[in-house]
């Protein structure tokens, strides 16, 4: 596991510059117009920053980007970096800047002088997202883990607008953790045990072992555990910061810890990208710890399936029938198709124990939603477009991307099954909506409903503007600002 970088913030005091060691950055809108800690940085190092911003390179720089100069004279940091930037920023363009900062600088102390710069709570929380650093596995990394310290003309008041989004960050690196982390690591055991911990966050937390969960009659979920020796779980999470009598807003993770494909076994190339299947759940896991972190305003239930999907003697077959928790039989064709076997039976358990006013699944589920958004938008399914569209400004607002997608009956009847209530996929055209239309015979009609499919998203092979190559968090700031917009 890894921890957040540190964030202090202190009185802005430019006699602190020139001792400073690590990093020091100043702000200078594109206008070239210098504020005090860019006149003292100028004064310290003889003229420097004056000829940086009349250079071709600073006319050239845009919103957000960093110029850094090496070895600054007169200073003992060892850059000075100028981060161009208005002095009244949009939120996006702070946390980016903010980002691109903290890139050049992972596990360095770094010293921002932003004085009464508005936006710092942004600022500082691209800092923080893009610091991120999966080290938990490296036994040679020496790097040091870094601080960063804001120096602020009232820090108390700065500090305190930063809390909330630091609680969110926080969310994040659960979630990039727990999504990073390999599969003989987090086993659904471990992964039970992370969730329990949460506890000590005011959340209440419940474990539902396999005996309970074939009482409850999840035989689609445990269908797609069975060859494998972990035993299923479900984990429930419950933030209960609203009114007593509120019906809770439900969150519903797909945890596959690695997925093989099961029988249909999926080829060599690349499955090791499969311990992060989990990455929904990690997702729901990140967004419930931000909200007891922050002590959201709301009731907001989290539940996870966790298993693993794997092929042996115990194994389910392609062309076994099940019954999930609704009482609809399933044709297992294609054991690869299991994060929809696991989620419906979630699904409809939340949906029975709690009458959620909305519920959000998050699940990589397909690879056709890869081929379809590549790794920019996750893809959006709804039966409701005024819970949907406000979702999508969530997302909006926290640069997350989404897209929605179509449902429809044409797609729905691409699932009938000559023996059974349904079969589990659809056949390669739209696969994404056949997955989706699986997911909606289990929402109950007056539920609004979202399928986040995030295969794209969750897990990227090269860097975003927020985090280094390997788990993103995507959702957890999109989801905490959608609860934070609407049942707040
Ligand atoms: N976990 C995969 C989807 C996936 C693929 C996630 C690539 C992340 C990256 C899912 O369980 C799966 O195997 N889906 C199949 C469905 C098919 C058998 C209908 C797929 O997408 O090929
Ligand atoms: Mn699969
Ligand atoms: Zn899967």
């Amino acid at each position: 596991m890894s921890s957040l970088i540190p964030v202090r913030f202190q009185e802005f005091d430019l006699d602190a510059m020139a001792q400073a060691e690590g990093r020091v950055a100043i702000i200078i809108p594109s206008d070239g117009k210098m504020n005090p800690a860019a006149r003292r940085a100028n004064r310290l190092t003889k003229g420097a920053v004056a000829r940086l911003v009349e250079s071709e390179k600073f006319g050239k720089s845009k919103t957000g980007d960093v110029i850094s100069m090496a070895w600054p004279a007169g200073m003992a940091a060892e850059a000075l970096d100028v981060v161009v930037l208005p002095r009244r920023p949009e939120a996006d363009e702070a946390r980016k800047a903010g980002a691109a900062l903290a890139k050049s600088a992972v596990g360095k102390d770094m010293l921002v002088m932003v004085g009464n710069q508005a936006q710092t709570e942004n600022l500082a929380l691209g800092m923080v997202l893009r610091s991120y650093d999966f080290n938990a596995h490296k036994t040679k990394d020496s790097e040091g883990s870094g601080s960063i310290t804001i120096g602020h003309s009232k820090p108390k008041e700065a500090e305190a607008e930063f809390a909330p989004l630091y609680a969110i960050a926080d969310g994040v690196r659960m979630t990039r953790d727990l999504t990073n982390e390999p599969a003989n690591v987090l086993t659904t055991t471990e992964f039970a045990d992370r969730l329990v911990e949460m506890q000590e966050l005011g959340l209440e937390v419940e474990v539902l072992e396999e005996d309970k969960l074939a009482e409850l009659g999840m035989r689609t979920l445990l269908s797609v555990g069975q060859g494998s020796a972990s035993p299923s779980k479900v984990v429930v999470m419950h933030w209960n910061g609203g009114d007593k009598d509120d019906a809770p807003l439900a969150l519903v993770g797909k945890g596959v810890v690695f997925d093989t494909g099961g029988i249909s076994l999926k080829p060599a190339g690349g499955m090791e990208d499969m311990t992060m299947d989990m990455g929904g759940a990690g997702v729901v896991a990140g967004t419930m710890r931000a909200l007891a972190k922050r002590k959201a305003k709301a009731n907001v239930v989290g539940l996870v399936g966790l298993v693993e999907n794997m092929p042996s003697g115990n194994a389910t077959r392609p062309g076994d029938v099940v019954k999930s928790m609704k009482g609809d039989t399933v044709e297992i064709i294609n054991t690869d198709a299991e994060g929809r076997l696991v989620l419906c039976d979630v699904m409809w358990y939340a949906q029975e124990r709690f009458k959620p006013v909305g519920m959000i699944d998050l699940a990589t589920l397909t690879g056709a939603i890869i081929i379809g958004l590549g790794h920019e938008n996750a893809g959006v399914f709804s039966n409701n477009d005024t819970f949907c569209d406000a979702f999508l400004k969530s997302a909006r607002a926290e640069d997350e991307g989404a897209w929605r997608m179509p449902l429809g009956d044409a797609y729905d009847k691409l699932l009938k099954s000559r023996i059974a209530d349904m079969k589990n996929v659809g056949g390669r055209p739209a696969g994404s909506i056949t997955a989706a239309q699986f997911l909606q015979r289990f929402v109950k009609e007056d539920t609004p409903w979202i399928h986040l499919d995030i295969a794209g998203v969750a897990s990227v092979s090269s860097e975003t503007s927020y985090a280094p190559k390997g788990a993103t968090g995507w959702g957890v700031r999109a989801l905490s600002r959608f609860v934070q917009d609407n049942f707040e």
